[in-house]
């Protein structure tokens, strides 16, 4: 099967495709044949080296994928093979096959397509685990959604609206302050022209607001720790900046704010049955037709590397997807 691989640490420009052997399912484990992969921010990580898990070289980038079940290993009795699925792996999603746990798998609507379902699990997996479970988000509440055009941040503005909250979206560029606009964000900032801060003093009255959804971290953090009024919930998703920001623990505490972390992979690892449910209700607000899935841009495998760069660059809209 054909595969793209990481021999050696470096940029996506040194990934290369190469036939390797199909892999043969372990006990508990399925093999799909792969027909999407979504992108992810820790692609670019995992290839350089510098993602907190690194399979031994070489290797496939890729950690959620959609297609169809293939062949399942001992003791898998759940899913069947033909079975049109998603799932999630620790890397080697961009290739023609795969094999993962049969718990990381999940069945999808006939509705969805196979793009839609491989860049649908991390995203609003992730952001509705943020505001149900970690933030606690009530309706009516004001959420402060940071990299708002991006993949988490536009599942987390489509999700606060679902969920009743007023939805305030933050993003580098009118192009993707327009797309969080068309997924229910009722204002918009672009941190870039002014300070974020002032930009939320103004529209909540000198307040501040509810909860921050921040993928973005750097500098932009500063000015989220003064923008959340009393008793408000920061949730701490990724550092999308490149920088991991130091909290000055002397505001948290004058502010009364929580500071929360929120960890989908590590969550969905530990209480399985909270994410199922979780999935199960996203899903069925798909099938409802009240999310709707942003992939801005498809790519061949071979085109995979443009993909990843993009991300990097900060050029993505919504989520990019591979197809095979
Ligand atoms: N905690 C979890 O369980 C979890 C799950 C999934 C993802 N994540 C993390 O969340 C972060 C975002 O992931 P994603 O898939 O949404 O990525 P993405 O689609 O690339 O979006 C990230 C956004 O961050 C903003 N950004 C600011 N500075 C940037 C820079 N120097 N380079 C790139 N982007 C920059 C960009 O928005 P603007 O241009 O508008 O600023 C961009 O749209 C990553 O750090 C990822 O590892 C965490």
């Amino acid at each position: 099967m054909k595969a793209l691989l990481c021999k050696e640490y470096g940029p996506a420009e040194s990934l290369v495709i190469e036939e390797v052997p199909a892999p043969v399912p372990g006990k508990g484990e399925v093999r799909i044949g792969v027909h999407a992969c979504g992108v992810n921010y820790p692609d670019n990580l995992i290839i350089a080296g510098k993602y907190q898990v690194q399979p031994p070289l070489p290797f496939s980038p890729g950690f959620e994928l959609a297609g169809e079940i293939l062949e399942l290993g001992d003791g898998v009795t759940h899913l069947n093979p033909g079975q049109r699925v998603a799932a999630t792996s620790m890397g080697g999603a961009m290739a023609e096959e795969i094999c993962v746990p049969a718990t990381n798998v999940v069945p999808i609507p006939d509705t969805m397509d196979f793009t839609n379902a491989a860049g649908f699990i991390i995203t609003y997996g992730t952001s509705y685990h943020a505001l149900r479970q970690r933030a606690q988000l009530k309706p009516g509440e004001k959420l402060l959604v940071l990299g708002a055009g991006g993949g988490v941040g536009l599942t987390a503005v489509e999700i606060g609206r679902l969920m009743g909250a007023e939805v305030i979206a933050a993003a580098s560029s009118t192009a993707k302050l327009e797309l969080a606009g068309s997924r229910g964000a009722a204002h918009l900032i672009n941190y870039t022209e002014s300070s974020l801060r002032e930009q939320v003093q103004g529209l909540t009255g000198g307040c501040g607001v509810d909860v921050i959804f921040d993928p973005v971290g750097g500098e932009l953090f500063k000015d989220c720790l003064r923008s959340v009024d009393w008793g408000g919930r920061i949730l701490i998703i990724g550092f999308a900046s490149g920088t991991i920001p130091n909290i000055p623990a002397n505001l948290p505490l004058l502010r009364g704010i929580s500071i929360v972390g929120v960890f989908w992979g590590t969550f969905a690892e530990r209480e399985p049955e909270a994410n199922r449910n979780n999935m199960r209700e996203l899903l069925a607000w798909f099938e409802q037709g009240k999310l709707k899935p942003c992939i801005s841009r498809t790519y061949s495998l071979e085109d995979a590397p443009l993909a990843m760069k993009a991300l990097l660059e900060r050029h993505a809209t919504g989520k990019l997807v591979v197809t095979l």
